[in-house]
């Protein structure tokens, strides 16, 4: 699998405080180093705590948010290099899918006022084909009969028709890489599920490739082929999905791990609680070191003075904690030696 989206050192601060004629009394490191990358028709999880920058990560490679620093490419060519038409080209290969399905659709347009924006503003087909079009596009998405929906207005449906709406949206202009920003969990989790199997299925018939971010392990389980663990603004562990969850390398993945909410309540009573305590420093004023260090369980006094370089622990598994390869000592939650039996 080649890389489709290569992600190198990037970073995006927000100067805060500043007025007219007064400097900046601070700087956000929102994203601040983060490298990844995602081949074609992989499915790459971004997780992490509120705040952490996912969010960001994800504005900027939609070229939302302008980068502070470090280089975006897609299919070997550097975003921010390319001419108008290259980007133009560029921002109809990626889109997107956001959390709130309400907000994010004209609540005066029709469903086939929606779709057939995308399909006019790319020439994606003659204006006399956008009903034909927006058809097929819905019964994609599992609303069929079409005919029954085209018409209408984002206020007559449902959360999740509305997220399916979204998604047909975002295919209209035959994307290769979908960026979802946490797609499920606005919606009920009866929904949830349905959701979770339409992307699947989308993901696989069309060969995509998603940037899929959320808070909830069982999706990153369940959907995606790799994980990339951030934490105020830095990736700390990333790996294949399997390797991730049977033997995280990193105290904060072990901790946000141990925090998982457990489908079987059996298990759930059985394990150990959840490790992570105290708050999220702010990404103004990093911790020293490790980042992670005022929280980690682990931590020794290196980790308050030398920041850990990612070392690797197996193909594509790397950690950036100084005692990663002490993890197999680590204390794990109950269910985590389940998963790895299973
Ligand atoms: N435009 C902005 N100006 C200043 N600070 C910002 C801006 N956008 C985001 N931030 C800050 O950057 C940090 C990362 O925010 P971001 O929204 O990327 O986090 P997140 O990981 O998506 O969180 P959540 O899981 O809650 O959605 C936060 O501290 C946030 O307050
Ligand atoms: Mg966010």
């Amino acid at each position: 699998m080649s890389a489709l989206l290569e992600v190198r050192d990037l970073q995006v601060h927000f100067p805060i405080g500043a007025r007219l004629l007064r400097p900046p009394a601070g700087v956000v490191r929102a994203v601040d180093g983060v490298s990844l990358s995602i081949a074609e028709g992989e499915v790459l999880a971004v997780v992490g705590e509120s705040g952490c920058g996912k969010t960001t990560l994800a504005r900027a490679v939609l070229g939302l948010t302008k980068p502070t620093g470090g280089v975006i490419r897609f299919r070997g060519g550097d975003v921010a290099l390319q001419s108008t038409a290259e980007r133009n080209a560029y921002y109809r290969q990626v889109q997107m899918v956001f959390q709130d399905p309400f907000d994010s659709l004209n609540p005066r347009k029709t469903v086939l006022q929606t779709l057939a924006q995308p399909l006019r503003i790319h020439s994606i087909v003659p204006a006399g084909e956008f009903r034909a079009e927006a058809t097929r596009l819905l019964e994609l998405v599992g609303l069929s009969p079409a005919a029954l929906y085209l018409d209408r207005y984002p206020h007559q449906f449902s959360g999740g028709q509305r997220q399916r709406i979204c998604i047909a949206r975002a295919l209209a202009v035959r994307p290769s890489l979908i960026v979802a920003d946490e797609p499920v969990s606005a919606l009920d989790i009866s929904i949830r599920a349905q959701i979770l199997t339409l992307l699947r299925r989308l993901q696989q018939e069309l060969g995509l490739s998603y940037l899929f971010i959320t808070h909830d392990l069982g999706v990153v389980r369940s959907l995606c082929d790799r994980v990339v663990v951030m934490y105020l603004g830095r990736v700390v562990e990333e790996g294949r999905t399997e390797d991730i969850f049977a033997g995280p390398r990193h105290p904060y993945t072990n901790a946000l791990l141990a925090a998982c909410p457990l489908p079987d309540p059996v298990r759930a009573r059985a394990r150990k609680r959840a490790t992570l305590t105290g708050d999220v420093p702010s990404p103004v004023n990093p911790p020293s070191g490790c980042r992670f260090h005022p929280r980690c369980p682990v931590a020794r006094e290196i980790c308050g003075r030398d920041e850990p370089a990612a070392r690797e622990f197996g193909p594509g598994h790397r950690s950036a904690c100084h005692f990663a390869a002490e993890a197999d000592t680590w204390e794990r939650p109950a269910w985590q030696l389940a998963v790895t039996a299973e």
